[in-house]
């Protein structure tokens, strides 16, 4: 991937700074043990040589202690995200799934930066990231899912939290209705024809593309390249597509795992590399954050 192309304009080239001030909070660096390896493969110099870019840091290794502190000196939790991972804890093992409190305020954060307008969320579940997005953005959140089990205590939360009327969930697969956003945009009506889903392959138009300034990719791993691609065409210039789990638990760098999201996540990772229509910044927060610009 050619280097950061900040100096595309100021209003960017801002952006981009203190997206880069995100990313340095968010403790961008490699793993102690996985960059020392690296450092050493890759320059040939011996232990003591590193990279550039190196600078000795825990990240995603961090302690619980430490996670602690960042959250707490590092977020803003409304009392409506306390109570979504409430409900969310009380689920059990799928909790998991939910994004972390230090991810929410990352999302909006990042809708702030780029003053978003229109987001679209692809996985939705209990609400917590769509709550963060949509504290950051000033029109509309699209938020998709194939499931709306969460939705009605969701729906609650989003609404006391005074976001309710700019948050539209859209039951289905995430692929059709990004399609369908496409062709119909983010008006209110727009809004309505794609929750009322009109065939994605009968509607014509592209009221939609370029339209958007966030997409927050965070569903079935099999479909992530889809979900890019698609992202790629509804976000305008300079716009972010933050891409979830692009760490996996680790899963991407241990070669015995061979399964299906792992080898959609690495294959997307090293297709993303390369690809030039995006500046792009991998971070070890939560699992795994990439995100991605539009040049
Ligand atoms: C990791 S969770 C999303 C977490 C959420 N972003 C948050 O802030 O906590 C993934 C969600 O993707 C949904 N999902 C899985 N496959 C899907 C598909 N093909 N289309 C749309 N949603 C899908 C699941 O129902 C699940 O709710």
């Amino acid at each position: 991937m050619a280097s950061s192309d900040v100096s595309a304009g100021t209003s960017d080239a801002g952006r981009m700074v203190l997206i880069g001030a995100a990313c340095a909070a968010a403790g961008a660096a490699a793993g102690v043990a996985i960059a020392r390896a690296w450092a050493r493969r890759s320059h040939g110099k011996g232990a003591g040589a590193k990279p550039a870019w190196y600078r000795e840091q825990r990240t995603s290794g961090m302690s619980d202690a430490l996670h602690e502190y960042c959250v707490k000196v590092g977020t803003r939790l409304t009392p409506q995200h306390l109570k979504i991972s409430d409900y969310t804890n009380k689920l059990g093992g799928i909790s998991r799934m939910c994004v972390s409190a230090d991810e929410g305020q990352f999302l909006e954060t990042m809708a702030k930066i780029v003053s978003a307008r229109n987001v679209v969320e692809v996985g939705c579940f209990t609400g917590y990231g769509t709550l963060s997005l949509a504290l950051g953005t000033k029109e509309r959140v699209y938020t998709l899912d194939i499931a709306d089990d969460h939705l009605a205590q969701a729906r609650a939360q989003w609404d006391a939290a005074g976001v309710g009327e700019r948050v539209e969930h859209v039951k289905g697969p995430a692929v059709r209705s990004m399609r369908l956003i496409r062709a119909l945009g983010f008006s209110k009506d727009a809004a309505a024809a794609v929750r009322a889903g009109m065939d994605g392959g009968a509607v014509a138009g592209a009221a939609g593309e370029g339209q958007a300034q966030l997409v927050f990719v965070d569903a079935d791993k099999a479909s992530y390249a889809a979900y890019v691609e698609h992202a790629f065409h509804l976000l305008e210039r300079g716009g972010l597509c933050v891409v979830d789990n692009t760490i996996w638990s680790g899963r991407v760098i241990a070669a015995e795992f061979a399964d299906a999201d792992t080898t959609a996540i690495r294959k997307l990772n090293e297709d993303l590399k390369d690809d030039t229509r995006w500046d792009i910044c991998l971070l070890p927060l939560a699992d795994g954050v990439t995100v991605l610009r539009k040049r």
